[in-house]
């Protein structure tokens, strides 16, 4: 059956104490609001619509940023969840399917969970679990997976605040049920707010089934402080740790190493101490990365070894057997089968052939202060040490430059280009200069004695 996803992110997040919008806040390298967003792919949804209102501009340019196709719908006064699934029904106009609402605070909701939620044949089905500290969260009122009703703390008897399998806020429910449900919701409760989760009540009282799904407590953490969000984080890099290393990638120093929301690793690819990898990195089997590399937007391909010390920035593709070394930069480039750059370089919109050596100290010149500029570089090259290539240029196969050349008009293949000054050597002259110096410091000292 088609599903639609509703996200809701209009709160203020007030405890996180921010100018940044609460969902905006990085979690394993990306907004927090991404997780949920990633998580509801996962059921590969025909609409997204999330609801915004505190911070609207940059959430909904973030929402944007992770997914053109999504809607964004602003909830001008925050009401309550109700009120905020009731905004975004419109823009669910015309769809026939099951609706997901989950929350952009709550990160960590398992796919399979997702799934199973969605598998569940009632009409209304609410994703619970089991609170070890139950506190201020909405009670299931059910016998076995069949649901009764949700009351909020708030309006809870203390009979009902006993209760222990708790609200997660994650629905499912058919649109058009939905839509109507939410648009019959009042707000005569503790809180004079539209609950989202009167739905269940409503549906039961018109003969509708409500069931409930349970998944782990871990899964429904959400975040409302910094304190909550360092927690989330560690959480999440410990469970990235063990998926690794289960999968079979070695971490030598694994409490040392933090991963992004969508690193992927390949089995056997062996991962140093203090490394860190930003959003979009992925190591092919049997690569390489050595402590104290910082990673981004990356490929790096079987046989492939990096750093220590080395930065490949967004846009870096490692073919394989490529080696990069230490204090080595990289950025939208493409280095080709057993490419070398052992040492000390910056490459930065180049593409680099098979088997070429770029010597230690390297930098292309890509930017003239205005625009960048692109490095081609042929297979079988050698780029002598402390060469600067002044984009755009072009160096062909097999060619060769001289140590410390500036290189600013392109290399024809085979061809060997020197561009630096003549050396002159003068015989005796050292020894001159130093007695001179010495003389002068000699006088100087005089003086100010
Ligand atoms: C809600 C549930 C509660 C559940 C808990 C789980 C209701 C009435 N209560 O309570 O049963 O146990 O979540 O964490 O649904 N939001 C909007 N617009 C609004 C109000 C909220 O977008 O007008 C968003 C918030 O940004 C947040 C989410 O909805 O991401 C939940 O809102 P919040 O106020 O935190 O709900 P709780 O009171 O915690
Ligand atoms: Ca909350």
């Amino acid at each position: 059956m088609a599903t639609a996803l509703i996200v809701l992110a209009a709160g203020q997040g007030t405890r996180m104490n921010s100018d940044l919008p609460k969902v905006l806040h990085p979690l394993a390298g990306v907004p927090i609001l991404w997780h949920a967003l990633q998580a509801g792919r996962s059921l590969d949804p025909e609409r997204v619509v999330v609801v915004t209102g505190h911070g609207a501009a940059a959430v909904e340019a973030s929402v944007r940023a992770y997914d053109p196709d999504a809607t964004c719908v602003r909830q001008a006064e925050q009401l309550g969840t109700g009120h905020a699934v009731a905004q975004a029904m419109p823009a669910l106009a015309g769809f026939a399917g099951r609706v997901v609402v989950l929350y952009g605070d709550t990160p960590f909701i398992h796919p399979d969970t997702l799934q199973a939620l969605i598998d569940s044949p009632a009409e209304v089905t609410v994703l619970g679990f089991e609170a070890a500290d139950p506190a201020r969260y909405g009670r299931l009122v059910a016998a076995g997976d069949r649901l009764d009703r949700i009351v909020e703390w708030k309006d809870a008897t203390e009979a009902e605040r006993a209760i222990t399998l708790c609200n997660s806020g994650v629905l499912a429910a058919e649109a058009g049920l939905l839509a109507e449900l939410v648009a019959g919701l009042g707000n005569d409760n503790a809180a004079g707010e539209y609950y989202l989760t009167d739905v269940v009540g409503a549906a039961r009282a018109r003969g509708l089934a409500a069931r409930v799904v349970t998944c782990p407590e871990a899964e429904t953490l959400g975040i409302n402080t910094r304190v909550e969000l360092a927690r989330a984080e560690a959480a999440f890099q410990a469970r990235a740790r063990a998926e690794a290393m289960e999968t079979g990638v070695t971490l030598q120093a694994p409490d040392t190493v933090f991963f992004s929301f969508d690193t992927a690793i390949g089995r056997d690819a062996v991962i140093g101490p203090n490394v860190v990898f930003g959003p979009g990195v992925t190591v092919e089997s049997g690569a390489e990365v050595r402590a104290f590399c910082h990673l981004e937007g990356c490929h790096i391909s079987r046989g492939a070894s990096v750093g220590p010390f080395a930065r490949l920035r967004p846009g870096a593709e490692l073919a394989e057997d490529v080696h990069v070394g230490n204090f080595v930069e990289i950025k939208n480039s493409i280095l080709d089968e057993g490419v070398k750059v052992g040492h000390l370089t910056y490459l930065g919109d180049a593409q680099v052939g098979e088997r070429t050596n770029v010597g230690a100290g390297t930098v292309t010149c890509n930017y003239d202060g205005v625009s960048k500029h692109r490095t081609v570089i042929g297979r079988e090259v050698f780029i002598g040490s402390d060469t600067m290539l002044v984009a755009p240029v072009t160096v062909g196969d097999r060619a060769m430059t001289a140590s410390g050349s500036v290189i600013t008009g392109d290399v024809p293949e085979a061809a060997l280009a020197i561009g630096r000054a003549r050396q002159v050597s003068k015989p005796g002259l050292a020894v001159k200069l130093f007695e001179k110096l010495k003389a002068e410091a000699d006088r100087r000292q005089k003086k100010v004695r």
